[in-house]
């Protein structure tokens, strides 16, 4: 009798100790590859909610940087990279007049291409010098990660993830040139979904519906400079050719912080999931 006892209340002693246990084995280990700037803020964001409910962050970015700042809620892990913060803030903020100027459209489109050039080959070599920085590889790849959580804007992350083999998930607004359709396999009918700058919505004539088929190529080319040179990277690193599509499909999950109150329907595969309303989760009221 006090035998059977004794093993009751071991057994209760034990499941006690497991339910204690238990919030803390839930929880996840989540490296987060953020895009600089304001792409950061929401993700932040993201982070702080995955932190509440007991999971563990390291967020990776480079030493110099605008946005991406060290906070109590994830480990700010941090390389080298070969900038000066002076070049860098100077690079940045040097095209931000652009926005204002009004100048011929051409004139605009060939000075927008040479800048995303510099822009695309500062991330590149950013990216370099993360991936074949070996101790950090090394830590990272020792640390076991659940996930990768980044922001294919900068395919930086998405290239890391793949070389550390952890499952990545994309948290995005949105990508150009229909990247994300491509890499989910997602159908994307031409005559139903306005393309980016057309102005179109989802009832189109005939001739928007040319219009809609055209506008797409133009961008293509800025996709093409923007994209390809971190399939460059991959296919360096995996010593194999690997595709700027081949790295979007990589994706297991896309967060798409966007809504269909505000954006017109599409079809979304089972992975694609709509968190609009997190750019506004830090709204300021009105003033009167
Ligand atoms: C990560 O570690 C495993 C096991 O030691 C190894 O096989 C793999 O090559 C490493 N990956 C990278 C990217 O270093």
């Amino acid at each position: 009798m006090a035998a059977g006892l004794w093993v009751a209340l071991s057994a209760l002693r034990v499941l006690l100790l497991l339910l204690c246990v238990e919030p803390w084995t839930e929880g996840g280990k989540v490296l987060v590859v953020p895009m600089e700037g304001s792409h950061w803020l929401s993700m932040r964001k993201a982070v702080q909610e995955l932190h509440a409910r007991g999971h563990q962050a390291v967020v990776l970015a480079p030493e110099v940087n605008v946005q991406v700042k060290g906070d109590d809620f994830f480990t700010l892990k941090t390389y080298a990279i070969p900038y000066t913060q002076e070049e860098f803030e100077d690079f940045f903020l040097r095209h931000n007049h652009l926005v204002f100027q009004t100048e011929h459209f051409l004139k605009t489109f060939f000075k927008t291409i040479t800048i995303s050039q510099n822009v695309v080959a500062f991330y590149q070599r950013s990216c370099a010098s993360l991936l074949y920085n070996k101790d950090l590889i090394r830590y990272l790849n020792d640390s076991s990660f659940d996930v990768v959580l980044t922001d294919p804007f900068n395919l930086c992350g998405a290239v890391l993830a793949k070389y550390l083999s952890v499952p990545a998930v994309y948290f995005l607004r949105s990508v150009p040139c229909d990247l994300d359709f491509e890499g989910a396999q997602c159908p994307n009918p031409s005559s139903y979904i306005p393309r980016l700058f057309t102005k179109n919505s989802d009832h189109m004539t005939f001739l928007q519906r040319v219009k809609n088929v055209l506008y797409p190529l133009a961008l293509q080319y800025f996709c093409s400079i923007s994209f390809t040179p971190f399939a460059s990277l991959a296919s360096e690193l995996f010593q194999r050719e690997v595709s700027v599509v081949d790295i979007f499909s990589y994706g297991s999950v896309w967060l798409f912080r966007r809504d269909f109150v505000m954006d017109y329907p599409r079809p979304i595969m089972p992975n694609m999931v709509f968190i609009g309303g997190i750019n506004c989760a830090n709204r300021k009221p009105l003033s009167q």
